[in-house]
């Protein structure tokens, strides 16, 4: 079988999937209380928000093939029918805004997301710009969060310029909520997200946090919680990185004390087990992933002792 004949398989294997799990989820979300999303305040607002969420980067680069287009919209109608609601995506992420505008279109769901998106033009003229030409891409009015991307690259006198828009935008009720983006080299940028946290009144900090990649455990995480700034954790899964680690290795049995049975759940109960977390966005491109990913939103999370255990467990792999 060929790259192509296994893609189409795949495709049809998740687009069946979709339908199973539109077919089983009514019964699903009536069954227990604990089948339920959990819930975490915005500290700005106390806006409850789901605990899990999604990421476009790469995943919505699909153009107009038919059958990608309705797996990611029946992995959206998962995201939805969940109950949960929070789409990342930026104007570098290729067609990833365009094609999220699209998709939301054709399924009549805008007013279902918590759309989250990005800018990183210079200048105040240019993140106007490019705010405006996301708005078109994402054929909508308005956003629920816009982020200055990668803030720690941005030099202060920069950063301070694009707040203040964000912040005239969010008067203007053009976005409900502002705040900042980092991802890369995270450990060093740290004391400058803690600086702006402090100095800046934002609504959100979106940071690399995984098993992977735990530097924002020593200081940022308790910051963000004294200065009532909600937390989006991007790379949960360190891309994939974290998958490749643990292949062909089960995950342990006390793992269900937490109710984790695979290593998806495990690597986001880890994050969610910090309560200053509101939310993770892991990418995703198919229906299997995001079931599995919205079980980890569910049940019980593990304490500082069981996340101590899981991360010893990671770490003598
Ligand atoms: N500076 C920034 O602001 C910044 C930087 C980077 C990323 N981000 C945001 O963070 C999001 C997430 O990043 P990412 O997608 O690159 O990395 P990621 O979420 O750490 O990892 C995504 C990978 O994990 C796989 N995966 C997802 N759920 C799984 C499951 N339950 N079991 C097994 N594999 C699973 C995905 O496979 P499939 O695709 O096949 O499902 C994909 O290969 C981005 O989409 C973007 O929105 C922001």
């Amino acid at each position: 079988m060929n790259f192509s004949q296994r893609q189409t398989r795949r495709g049809l294997f998740e687009l069946g999937a979709a339908v199973g799990a539109g077919a089983l989820w009514p019964f699903a979300a009536q069954s227990t209380v604990a089948s339920k999303l959990i819930m975490r305040k915005i500290p700005r607002t106390g806006e409850d928000m789901p605990v899990i969420g999604m990421g476009t980067q790469f995943v919505l680069d699909i153009g107009d093939d038919a059958e990608k287009r309705a797996v990611r919209i029946a992995v959206l109608r998962a995201l939805f029918d969940a109950g949960a609601r929070t789409i990342d995506t930026a104007p570098s992420y290729g067609p990833a805004e365009a094609t999220l505008g699209s998709l939301l279109e054709e399924m009549k769901a805008r007013d279902r997301a918590f759309v989250s998106t990005k800018f990183s033009r210079t200048g105040q003229e240019g993140a106007i710009a490019e705010m405006r030409e996301s708005l078109r891409r994402l054929r909508t009015d308005k956003v629920e969060l816009m982020l200055r991307h990668n803030i720690g690259f941005v030099p202060p006198n920069e950063a301070a310029d694009h707040l203040a828009v964000l912040r005239e935008w969010k008067q203007q009720g053009i976005c409900r909520y502002i705040g900042v983006t980092h991802s890369q080299n995270q450990a060093q940028a740290n004391p400058r997200l803690i600086e702006l946290l402090q100095k800046e009144k934002l609504d959100f900090i979106q940071i690399n946090y995984s098993m992977a990649q735990r530097s924002v455990e020593e200081k940022l995480l308790a910051v963000a919680a004294e200065t009532g700034t909600a937390v989006m954790c991007n790379l949960p899964f360190a891309r994939a990185a974290l998958f490749k680690a643990v292949s062909g290795k089960q995950v342990p049995d006390w793992a269900r004390e937490f109710d984790a049975v695979s290593w998806g759940q495990f690597f986001l109960k880890y994050l969610l087990g910090r309560e200053e977390v509101n939310l993770v966005i892991p990418g995703v491109d198919r229906v299997s992933h995001m079931i599995d990913n919205l079980d980890a939103g569910r049940g019980r999370l593990p304490n500082a002792a069981q996340r101590k255990r899981m991360v010893d467990f990671i770490g003598n792999l």
